[in-house]
């Protein structure tokens, strides 16, 4: 391979055409092919079989992906395992699920941006002719798709957030939005006397359950179900919320913090976490993130003036903003 920097002809061909490479993880990772070559290579024929697959077209599959080192093909035409390949195993924190939702639903709200960026609209309502939520409550497959992916994408976040932010003096923790546990789970891992108050959307809490037991934590956590548009439950001096204030517009926002400022007590903490958004020119994930807000739910991620805004409208004062290795930052809050 040529070291020669790309001309920005050839950048930016590789930009419009990234969709085939992210497509054929996909597809890759629908069909488990990483599982089915977990423990011995194997030919394309043989993965057809397994697949109920074209073995032609699985093969052009299989040698795309493998020229972009997702697999590899041998002398004997047998694919293996790569460390990319093997992020797409069908594990807890994998990027399988990641990979499948993110060529489905996501795909096609995707498909939808220019609608996004004439009229503002989440291009998903467009598409499914609801909120991505309400849909998500009703199709179980993909809920739990989605439940897997929030850990998949998300998941190195969790360790750096609870190794960045100090929780000494905290006693109950309330997860807002918390979907599967997984966040709470860890900050309640790390400090073993901290309580905590998991609260989502009811059938997320019914998924939630199951988590937490597995985890040995069903004494120390209270799972309530509700919306955090019609209230935030009483009884923690924490609340936090990972990723739920970027779901949202800003009049969604200061409903959702208005809820929790009525039960927060006088000094207790609000912990939001999110990326900042960076000024102008500087490469940041959070600002394609920001673009799948738009395209999806219809939300928005955020610069540190406009947390400091919409805190200060709701009640709260933005009092700093923690950052950790990975893109987010805890944005904490104090009541006024
Ligand atoms: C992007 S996920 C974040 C999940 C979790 N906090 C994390 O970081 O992995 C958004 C969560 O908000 C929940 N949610 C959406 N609408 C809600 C509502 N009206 N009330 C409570 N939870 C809601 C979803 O069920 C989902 O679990």
């Amino acid at each position: 391979m040529s070291d020669k920097k790309p001309t920005p002809r050839q950048q930016l061909l590789g930009m419009i055409t990234s969709y085939w490479t992210s497509q054929s993880i996909h597809v890759a990772a629908k069909l488990k092919l990483a599982d089915l070559v977990k423990d011995a290579p194997k030919t394309a024929a043989e993965l057809a079989q397994s697949t109920g697959t074209h073995p032609q077209a699985l093969f052009r599959l299989l040698r795309a992906l493998s020229s972009v080192e997702i697999f590899r093909e041998d002398e004997q035409g047998r694919f293996h395992l790569t460390p990319m390949a093997e992020c797409l195993l069908d594990v807890h924190g994998s990027q399988r699920a990641v990979a499948i939702m993110m060529g489905d639903e996501h795909y096609a709200s995707w498909g939808e941006l220019l609608y996004s960026v004439q009229t503002g609209k989440p291009g998903f309502d467009h598409l499914y002719k609801k909120p991505v939520f309400d849909w998500l409550s009703e199709h179980t497959e993909q809920a739990k798709i989605f439940d897997a992916a929030m850990t998949g994408f998300h998941g190195s976040e969790t360790q750096a957030m609870i190794d960045a932010y100090d929780y000494a003096g905290v006693n109950t923790v309330v997860d807002i939005g918390g979907g599967n546990g997984t966040v709470l789970a860890a900050v309640l891992k790390r400090h073993p006397t901290i309580k905590g108050i998991l609260y989502d959307l009811p059938g997320v809490i019914e998924r939630a359950k199951k988590n937490l037991a597995d985890q040995g934590l069903t004494s120390r956590v209270q799972t309530i179900a509700g919306s955090f548009f019609e209230s935030a439950p009483p009884g923690g001096d924490t609340y936090q919320m990972r990723h739920i204030i970027h779901d949202w517009t800003d009049e969604q926002c200061h409903t959702i913090l208005t809820h929790i400022r009525k039960v927060i007590p006088k000094d207790g903490r609000l912990l939001v976490i999110e990326m900042v958004i960076k000024p102008k020119n500087e490469p940041q994930l959070a600002k394609w993130l920001d673009l799948n807000m738009l395209v999806l739910p219809g939300g928005r991620e955020r610069t540190e003036t406009e947390y400091r805004d919409m805190y200060a409208k709701a009640g709260f004062r933005l009092e700093r903003v923690v950052p950790t290795p990975t893109e987010v930052s805890v944005i904490e809050g104090r009541p006024v």
